[in-house]
């Protein structure tokens, strides 16, 4: 986790650099930092949020300089404190760092560095790099540099300054993000567009091992052996207000409210003359045919749409699926075969763990086929073929429109998977099709329930426990309304198939006790209005959510909320929304910070 910002040009560099840190707070937020070169490097670091170092920088009365670096922590190694905030500086204090990642090795070179006379004053694994590179310049920053990757194992992105070298910052990324904004005149580092969007639309993606000198009138990228790499200029298309809140309170509101638009911009261009058109994938229909297995692998949110993807898929094109926690697969030895595809989801395309389960399952020569949001990420790039979410920029921690989308995509896939199959008629590919294409229609109505949800958020934004139940795809839609509660309201919630809830959990459930029950199967519909009543027996207060005409349910639940009558296959797109707004204005009702959660970051880059 963590981000990291760079920028050397002819203007005050601190304002640059913590508007820029500002804009990567998803990242991580328990300390910051930001290092000044201005005859010598001033750095000024601080525990807690930007607006901390911002207000600590103001004091000191600014950071004069036009070349510096900047970090927004997400602590690894070391509680957040001011000592073991980023920038870290050499103990000659010649040279400072930033770094994204985890440098594996750090004891072992601690050690030796000591032995050398080096003295460390925090617990980061960071504080190595500053030394090292110490130890071991010549004078030559790109020299140097090879010298200490060579050096450290794990995962980085880095960049480095030198008291001796006013002109000039140094970096490299391995396995983390970085990427560099070209200006006219000043050029900058950033672990993601938002942060120079403001300045460049162009830029630069790294890959893992390419070193990339930073001047006022120029950017050179080099490989490990100095040889110069001719890099191709990405253009972002989205705007900077699409990074920004756009007179919401919270990222997170914003982005449940954009989630018609990240829809249809996902699925409409894949749908023509009611028909699905996967031209972004190279699989011919005999390799649709072929297919032994889907691994579908993921972390989180995207593994809950992996879930509704088992769920379509299976059914619409009858392949196995199998879904694993990447986290989980990358150690348990799984059984690949060569026409087995492994399908990664992730909004960011940097998971650590989801890149690592690519990686392994490439090395096993397995077919990768990802879905990943963010453009030249890393999954996005080390995949044999990649769907894209549209969803555009992502900020509040808790994913709602990159998790719609990857559910969308699930629709897609598995419709287009079943009819080359033969397993989905062009009658009802076509229905399906047609009703695919009314979700985002379907959501902007739901999304006017938002002050009647606020209602029911308010009563029970005390309650200490919440049980999510479901059957079928609304048990898949449940795990990640359970998700959404927790991780931004911090109610312990737990979702349930609610066929399995009599065998244990149902003991917990006392005298007011909130139950979600997602009923929107047909076929499973009255088997859950009956678990509703074995609740409310026990004491529970039951919100349902239904679809419209199914009525009967209101009889036994003590609010429901309907979601428009479409297929049975499509409602996770749809009994998602009002969850998302539960959990949303609980959220706010107990004073949290929506956009960014005690203990989480946006982009998981470790493991
Ligand atoms: C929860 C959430 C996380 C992510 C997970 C995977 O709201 O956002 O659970 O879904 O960390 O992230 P990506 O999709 O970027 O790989």
């Amino acid at each position: 986790m963590c981000g990291i910002v760079g920028y050397i040009g002819k203007n005050e560099a601190s304002p640059i650099l913590i508007k820029g840190l500002q804009k990567l707070e998803y990242r991580g937020y328990d300390s910051a930092g930001i290092a000044v070169y201005n005859n010598g490097i001033n750095v000024v670091k601080t525990k807690g949020r930007l607006v901390d170092l911002d207000e600590k920088v103001k004091s000191l009365g600014g950071v004069s300089g036009t070349m510096g670096i900047g970090h927004t922590r997400w602590a690894t190694h070391g509680a957040p404190s001011d000592i073991n905030s980023h920038p870290h500086t050499s103990m000659s204090g010649k040279i400072t760092v930033v770094h994204n990642g985890i440098i594996e090795n750090y004891l072992q070179l601690k050690a030796d560095l000591e032995k050398e006379g080096y003295k460390f004053v925090s617990e980061t694994d960071t504080e190595v790099v500053a030394h090292l590179f110490d130890f071991y310049y010549d004078g030559d920053m790109v020299d140097t540099l090879i010298k200490v990757i060579d050096k450290i194992r794990g995962s980085y992105a880095l960049a480095v300054m030198c008291t001796e070298k006013p002109d000039e910052i140094v970096a490299v990324r391995k396995d983390s993000p970085m990427l560099i904004g070209l200006g006219d005149g000043e050029n900058y580092i950033a672990s993601d567009i938002p942060a120079v969007l403001e300045y460049t639309k162009d830029y630069y993606l790294l890959n893992d091992n390419e070193i990339v000198v930073l001047k006022r009138d120029g950017v050179t990228v080099l490989d490990m052996d100095k040889n110069e790499i001719k890099k191709d200029i990405y253009n972002v298309t989205w705007d900077i207000s699409s990074a920004e809140k756009g007179g919401y309170d919270y990222f997170m509101l914003k982005e449940i409210m954009e989630q018609p638009k990240a829809i249809k911009d996902t699925i409409h261009p894949r749908i023509a003359d009611g028909e699905i058109k996967l031209d972004d994938v190279k699989y011919t229909d005999d390799d649709i045919k072929n297919i032994g297995r889907i691994h579908i692998i993921a972390c989180g949110s995207a593994y809950h749409a992996g879930i509704v993807g088992k769920y379509v898929i299976e059914d619409l094109a009858r392949i196995p699926v199998e879904v694993d926690l990447a986290s989980e697969f990358r150690y348990r030895n799984p059984i690949l075969n060569k026409n087995d595809v492994c399908l990664i989801i992730s909004q960011s395309g940097e998971t650590a763990d989801t890149l690592a389960a690519l990686r392994e399952a490439k090395r096993q020569g397995v077919r990768i086929l990802s879905i990943v949001n963010v453009v030249g990420s890393s999954i996005a790039r080390e995949s044999d073929d990649v769907l894209y979410t549209w969803a555009g920029p992502e900020i509040a921690v808790a994913t709602t429109k990159g998790y719609s989308t990857q559910v969308a995509l699930m629709y897609l896939i598995g419709l287009k998977f079943g009819q080359v199959r033969g397993f989905v008629s062009d009658e009802k590919a076509k229905a399906m099709v047609s009703e695919l294409d009314k979700i985002p229609e379907y959501i902007e109505k739901l999304l006017t329930l938002d002050k009647e949800i606020e209602g029911m958020a308010k009563e029970h934004a005390s309650s200490e426990n919440v049980f999510i139940i479901g059957r079928g795809i609304d048990y898949a839609a449940s795990l990640e309304g359970s998700l959404k509660i927790k991780e931004i309201s911090y109610i312990h919630s737990e979702a349930y198939a609610a066929g399995e809830l009599k065998h244990g959990t149902i003991s917990l459930i006392e005298e007011g006790t909130l139950v979600i029950a997602v009923a929107t199967q047909d076929n499973l519909y009255e088997k859950l209005v009956s678990n509703v009543k074995e609740v409310k027996a026990r004491g529970a207060y039951v919100i349902a959510i239904a679809k419209e005409g199914n009525t009967e349910i209101g009889e036994v639940a003590d609010k429901v909320i309907y979601i428009p009558n479409t297929d049975d296959k499509l409602t996770a797109s749809l009994s998602a929304i009002p969850m998302q707004l539960f959990a949303y204005h609980v959220a706010v009702e107990r004073g949290c910070d929506i956009d960014k959660p005690r203990n989480l970051a946006k982009s998981v880059t470790v493991e």
